[in-house]
């Protein structure tokens, strides 16, 4: 079996950032396909996922939600040395703990999932916003709790006019420009 892209492989970590609903875990789940089409190796860190073994005694103040995105920058960092194609789901609204992920992991790629929030209140997949509108959910980002915009992401999606196979797409392209994958 001819692994040799596997041997030669540069890690890189993929950071999406972005609202709740702004379609951040849908295109890394998308263009983690891609890149596994192309015989990388590939980890996914979502979220929803990590906040179930990992993280699953932190809440959503800040305090926690910046410990979530700590440890998760301790594990995407060991990837990355190890060669692996890692992309990241979280919303991570804070910019200073996304600076402290970038310094950490080296290879990092800041990929903002941009999407309105009127968008993302009509897409509300989980039935979430709902609830925070309606005062249900306290510190609901993008409702009662901040989101800090990337102010210059390596990768801007606009996921609210983008289909998800064109922000992969075009993750998938810039990868290329950048020089990580051929
Ligand atoms: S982060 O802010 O710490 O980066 P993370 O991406 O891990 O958040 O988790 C977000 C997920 O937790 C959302 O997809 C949503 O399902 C759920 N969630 C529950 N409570 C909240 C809240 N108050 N704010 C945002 N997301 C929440």
């Amino acid at each position: 079996m001819d692994n040799s892209k596997g041997k030669d492989q540069r890690g890189f970590t993929l950071w999406f950032t972005g609202l709740p609903c702004s379609g951040k875990s849908a295109v890394a789940n998308r263009t983690a396909e891609m890149l596994k089409e192309q015989g990388l190796k590939v980890e996914r860190l979502d979220g929803d996922v990590v906040r179930k073994s990992l993280t699953r005694d932190l809440g959503f103040s800040k305090k926690d939600r910046d410990e979530n995105i700590r440890r998760v920058t301790f594990v995407a960092k060991l990837l990355t040395r190890n060669g692996v194609a890692v992309l990241t789901s979280f919303i991570s609204p804070y910019r200073e703990v996304r600076a402290y992920a970038r310094e950490e992991i080296g290879n990092f790629i800041e990929v903002y999932a941009k999407c309105s929030l009127e968008v993302c209140i009509k897409r509300d997949v989980k039935g979430m916003y709902e609830k925070a509108l309606k005062g249900e959910i306290k510190e609901f980002t993008g409702i009662s709790d901040p989101y800090e915009e990337p102010l210059e992401p390596e990768i801007l999606l606009e996921t609210d006019k983008e289909s998800i196979e064109e922000s992969a797409s075009k993750v998938i392209d810039r990868l290329k420009e950048m020089g990580y994958i051929q």
